[in-house]
């Protein structure tokens, strides 16, 4: 089959690799369908996640069409179609029991990490009951794939975790899928401003139709000025880091009021600098976490009943021959205007 392979920070080739098998009675093998390119598999190929090696398939989104079934698979029979979770977990360790699937002792986020990924023809994956979610006839697979990863990862780690109230005033930095995916699911909750930050007009736009009441483009204006103008010099109730570079953590840092949450999403490659001489004092809270995907199921029944559009997320659509082309366009998202692309096999 064929699959996009990692050769090392900037590497990156289509080529042929064995198709998956079955290796554990847990497995599946799923025929991937549709897949898209995340702002995590751009930190790979810069080289911010040492744990993946050269030769490694990457990607971990996706819907597909299950191929075949270990023996002790019971959810899922060839020919489902289903919704893949970047999250591998068994369901039955410590960690699963605690509804912490990103931390599952034997699986967390390993998919287009520590084991070969979406991004291919096929993919093999581990713990299957489990670790997939089923398609219902007539569904829209395209915007499932929005289920993978983004939708959960917004809701969980920038809006669960970052605690949005009604009435709050919110700061989203970082306007690109998962940061929109926050900005869609914080409006489950009704907060009264959302502020988003990026450097990206395009994608400042496109967050104004998605309900962002005031949008920031920190590379021409002080975004701290303009947030502590906008707030009265109080500071936001929440910021959500939704870009994974110091500069954004430490914005997030300087437009907190107090009582604020922090939550980050990003993944960070470098420290950042904690000001814990400003925010000591300020009853601030800090989160960290990697989605674990226990609210896939409520949020595919938003997604179903059309209350949550996930599909206006998708901007571009290639072949899945045609990866390198996504990736060159994922990469430059604002001299292409793209948000989330979409690979079919
Ligand atoms: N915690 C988790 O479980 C988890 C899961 C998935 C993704 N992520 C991370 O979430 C982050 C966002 O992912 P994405 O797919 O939306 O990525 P993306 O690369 O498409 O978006 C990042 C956005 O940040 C903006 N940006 C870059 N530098 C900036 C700066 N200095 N100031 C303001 N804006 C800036 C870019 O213009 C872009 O719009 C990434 O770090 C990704 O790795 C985390
Ligand atoms: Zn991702
Ligand atoms: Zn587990």
């Amino acid at each position: 089959m064929k699959a996009l392979v990692y050769h090392g920070p900037g590497k990156k080739s289509w080529e042929e690799k064995p198709k998956p098998i079955i290796m554990e009675p847990t497995d599946a093998v799923v025929k991937i369908f549709k897949t898209t390119i995340c702002g995590t598999d751009l930190h790979i190929m810069k080289g911010d996640l040492p744990a993946v090696t050269d030769g490694r398939i990457i990607g971990h989104e996706g819907v597909g069409i299950i191929e075949e079934v270990g023996d002790s698979v019971s959810n899922f029979k060839k020919g489902d179609h289903v919704i893949i979770s970047c999250i591998t977990s068994c369901g039955k360790c410590e960690y699963c029991k605690k509804a912490m699937y990103s931390h599952c002792e034997k699986g967390g986020w390993i998919l287009g990490n520590l084991i070969d990924g979406t991004q291919a023809e096929y993919v093999r994956i581990p713990y299957a009951d489990n670790s997939l979610y089923p398609i219902p006839a007539g569904a829209d697979e395209e915007a499932l794939v929005m289920l993978s990863d983004i939708l959960p990862t917004g809701f969980e780690c920038g809006v669960l975790n970052g605690k949005v109230k009604p009435g709050d005033t919110i700061a989203i930095v970082g306007a690109g899928p998962i940061g929109m995916a926050a900005l869609l699911t914080a409006q489950f909750y009704t907060p009264a401003e959302i502020i988003m930050i990026d450097m990206d007009d395009n994608r400042l736009n496109v967050a104004k139709t998605f309900g962002a009441t005031h949008v920031i483009n920190s590379g021409k204006e002080d975004a701290v000025a303009k947030v502590m103008s906008l707030t009265h010099n109080k500071g936001v109730d929440t910021a959500i880091e939704a870009v994974g570079v110091a500069a954004t953590f430490e914005l997030c840092e300087k437009i907190v009021g107090a009582g604020a949450h922090i939550a980050n999403i990003g993944v960070h490659g470098k420290s950042v600098t904690l000001h814990l001489e400003t925010l000591w004092s300020q009853n601030i809270t800090i989160t960290t976490r990697l989605v674990d995907t226990v609210t896939t199921p409520m949020l595919f029944k938003t997604v179903q009943s059309g209350k949550l559009d996930p599909k206006k997320l998708i901007t571009h659509r290639f072949r899945l021959d045609q990866i390198i082309e996504a990736y060159d366009t994922f990469e430059h998202a604002a001299k292409e205007k793209a948000l989330k692309v979409i690979l079919t096999n």
